[in-house]
């Protein structure tokens, strides 16, 4: 008799919220083709532990809702050595699966791919980090949720701003992408947006400011992409102080955009992806990506989609500065 057929999927790197969508979609959709579905935890250091449990209907129930991973995730710095890679792809041919899902961001598809070409590992990747950098993918789970809890925190600002007619400095997360510094500078009204990589010019940002007091405004938000290093939102401040006489309250929102509770965009790309990473294993592929490209939802091959994307559309700076006039 022929053993019953197994996959194993993991989060993987910084989480999003909308992972546990996916996790449960792919442990359902598996579930219904007779499948059965192994949670790897703490993502590839799982896999080095050999730290699993099996997945059955009742463990993703309740969870469509919640932020975070239920099966945790981690980023793991020894899975870049081949000899690491060669254990995880033993123990992954020891329990027999067919394949693996991971959930996560450019490192983590990284990482999949290594397993693959390395040790013919077959592996699906769903894009799920709140960064919106993959390249080959439209969206990333967890982005839209991300955005929207900063577009909260800082209306909330907004409010204490106005009040006191003061000018804030807001950090957010995104590393080099920038997508949610601009989508929130826009969705916020704030007066200006500074992108440490790329050229930065403070003189600008200051007279957006001084030019929105002259004409009535209360108070300024100036959108701060965190870039590779957090809490260069300091160094601004004290720029625009020193040089600018601009005095500035700073928050640094960090990782408060990471939780919560997912959008009902981020529950359906989670949804709708783990449905596909699951078929694709089936079918057969062995190395491949779900991704949203022209808004539509499809399987690439992974080989697309292990660069960073950091190219937002210039139009939306120029958008910007049009409506903070
Ligand atoms: O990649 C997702 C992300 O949240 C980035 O926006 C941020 O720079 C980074 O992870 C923070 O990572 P950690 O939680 O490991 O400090």
């Amino acid at each position: 008799m022929s053993q019953k057929q197994s996959i194993a999927v993991l989060c993987s790197g910084g989480d999003g919220p909308g992972m546990n969508a996916a996790l449960r979609s792919v442990v359902r959709s598996a579930f219904k083709v007779g499948v059965d579905v192994y949670g790897v935890y703490k993502g590839y250091e799982g896999l080095l532990e050999r730290s699993i449990v099996p997945l059955d209907l009742a463990s993703v129930g309740n969870i469509i809702q919640r932020g975070g991973t239920f099966i945790y995730t981690s980023r793991s710095p020894r899975f870049m050595e081949p000899v690491h890679r060669a254990k995880a792809a033993a123990y992954l041919k020891e329990l027999g699966v067919m394949g693996l899902v991971v959930i996560g961001g450019n490192g983590s598809f990284n990482g999949a791919n290594l397993l693959n070409k390395e040790h013919g590992i077959a592996v699906a990747c769903i894009p799920g980090t709140i960064d919106n950098d993959i390249q080959g993918t439209e969206f990333t789970i967890g982005f839209d949720t991300a955005t929207n809890t900063a577009v909260e925190a800082i209306d909330k600002i907004r409010d204490t701003a106005t009040s006191h007619e003061r000018t804030f400095l807001v950090e957010v997360m995104g590393r080099s992408a920038g997508g949610i510094a601009i989508t929130v500078a826009i969705t916020t009204g704030a007066e200006a947006v500074i992108f440490p990589d790329r050229s930065v010019d403070l003189a600008k940002v200051a007279t957006a400011v001084t030019r929105g007091v002259a004409r009535g405004k209360k108070s300024s938000i100036i959108i701060v992409a965190e870039g590779e290093k957090e809490g260069l939102g300091h160094d601004y401040q004290k720029v625009l102080k020193e040089k600018y006489q601009l005095d500035t309250r700073l928050c640094i929102l960090g990782h408060i955009q990471r939780g919560g509770n997912p959008s009902a965009r981020d529950r359906f790309l989670g949804s709708i992806m783990g449905n596909m990473a699951v078929k694709a294993l089936l079918d057969g592929q062995t190395a491949v990506a779900t991704v949203v490209r022209q808004g539509q939802f499809i399987i690439a091959p992974l080989s697309e989609c292990l660069n960073k994307r950091n190219d937002f559309d210039n139009g939306l700076l120029e958008l910007l500065n049009t409506l903070a006039l």
